[in-house]
């Protein structure tokens, strides 16, 4: 694999989810693939556990690795091309994501959608530069339409937890202070529709997600209905994709606290397992008392991380 941003990537799902989850058993087992390998993880915006998990996975296969934050101590960057630099922006992206790659054998890029382009932010243009000028192997670490480390992780977490065959699964918006991107539901929306499960999105009207991501999902506008005899609950905000009215894109079209999701919410489910990709924030998008209740999986997934890194990173070291 020299590419990860997609489901497909991974070719054979099931394949990945065993291998996952025989990684899980010994994740040093591939220790000796990566030595005197180097990853270079780049990150345009914060992280907590991409950063952690992503780092941990590579030390699992014995990499090196740097780590640049691109807004602290690097040279402030340009990424759009014809710009006159006269301006507090002294390097441009296509230099430096070339001289990038000159020290390392691998890179991951975390570079979010700006949310005021749509075109600009689905062509997925910083992502696809790096594909294109660093000559390496390049993977999402959160981009500005994807985050399938997440994703990927988020189903090895189902898979473990799941207690029918085929569980109902249930993404459901809930509410934001301020306008957050797409990529998580997206990236959920694209693999659950790639699993073994039956899958049902639920969001205010005007919050439809991106056709391509959706597929054969359910869309239900009534968050009851859809979360009734749900086995697992899936909570995130995300901004207007505009995709029903296109000037709506990237704003905050609602906040009401009506689609948090409380122990009443969680009453109408199949005693789901609740999800959510973390960071959250408690009181907006679900209670105290459902994310520290017995059925919150929040901490489970976020260590499933370092698990479906290790297997993209193991992937793409093979093909190296
Ligand atoms: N879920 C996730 O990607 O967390 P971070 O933004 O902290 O990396």
């Amino acid at each position: 694999m020299r590419y990860f941003s997609k489901v497909n990537d991974l070719g054979d799902l099931h394949q990945a989810l065993q291998e996952a989850l025989e990684i899980k058993k010994d994740r040093f087992k591939y220790v000796e693939l990566g030595k005197n390998k180097t990853l270079l993880m780049v990150f345009f915006n914060s992280s907590l556990r991409t950063r952690l998990s992503t780092q941990k996975a590579a030390m699992n296969l014995g990499m090196n690795v740097i780590v640049l934050d691109v807004n602290q101590g690097a040279w402030k960057l340009e990424t759009e091309r014809g710009v006159v630099m006269d301006g507090d922006k002294s390097e441009h992206l296509l230099e430096a994501i070339p001289v990038m790659g000159c020290y390392c054998d691998v890179i991951g890029v975390r570079s979010f959608a700006g949310l005021k382009d749509r075109d600009y932010d689905y062509a997925e243009t910083v992502f696809n530069q790096f594909v294109q000028y660093s000559g390496r192997p390049v993977f999402a670490m959160e981009t500005a339409t994807v985050h399938p480390l997440q994703a990927f992780a988020d189903l090895i977490t189902i898979e473990e937890y799941k207690e029918v065959k085929r569980p109902k699964v249930v993404l459901t918006w809930a509410p934001h202070p301020k306008a957050l991107p797409q990529a998580v539901p997206n990236s959920f929306a694209e693999w659950m529709n790639a699993a073994d499960v039956d899958f049902v999105i639920t969001h205010p009207k005007g919050y439809e997600l991106d056709p391509a991501f959706v597929g054969d999902a359910t869309v239900e506008y009534d968050q009851k209905k859809a979360l009734t005899g749900a086995d697992f609950v899936y909570a995130k905000n995300w901004s207007c994709p505009g995709v029903t009215n296109l000037a709506e894109y990237g704003q905050v079209l609602s906040k009401d606290m009506g689609w948090t999701i409380d122990e009443e919410h969680m009453s109408w489910t199949n005693d789901a397992h609740f999800m959510h990709c973390l960071p959250v924030r408690r009181n907006m998008i679900v209670t105290d008392n459902v994310i520290e209740g017995p059925r919150s999986l929040v901490i489970p997934e976020a260590a499933n991380r370092e698990i479906s890194a290790t297997v993209v990173l193991k992937r793409i070291l093979e093909k190296l």
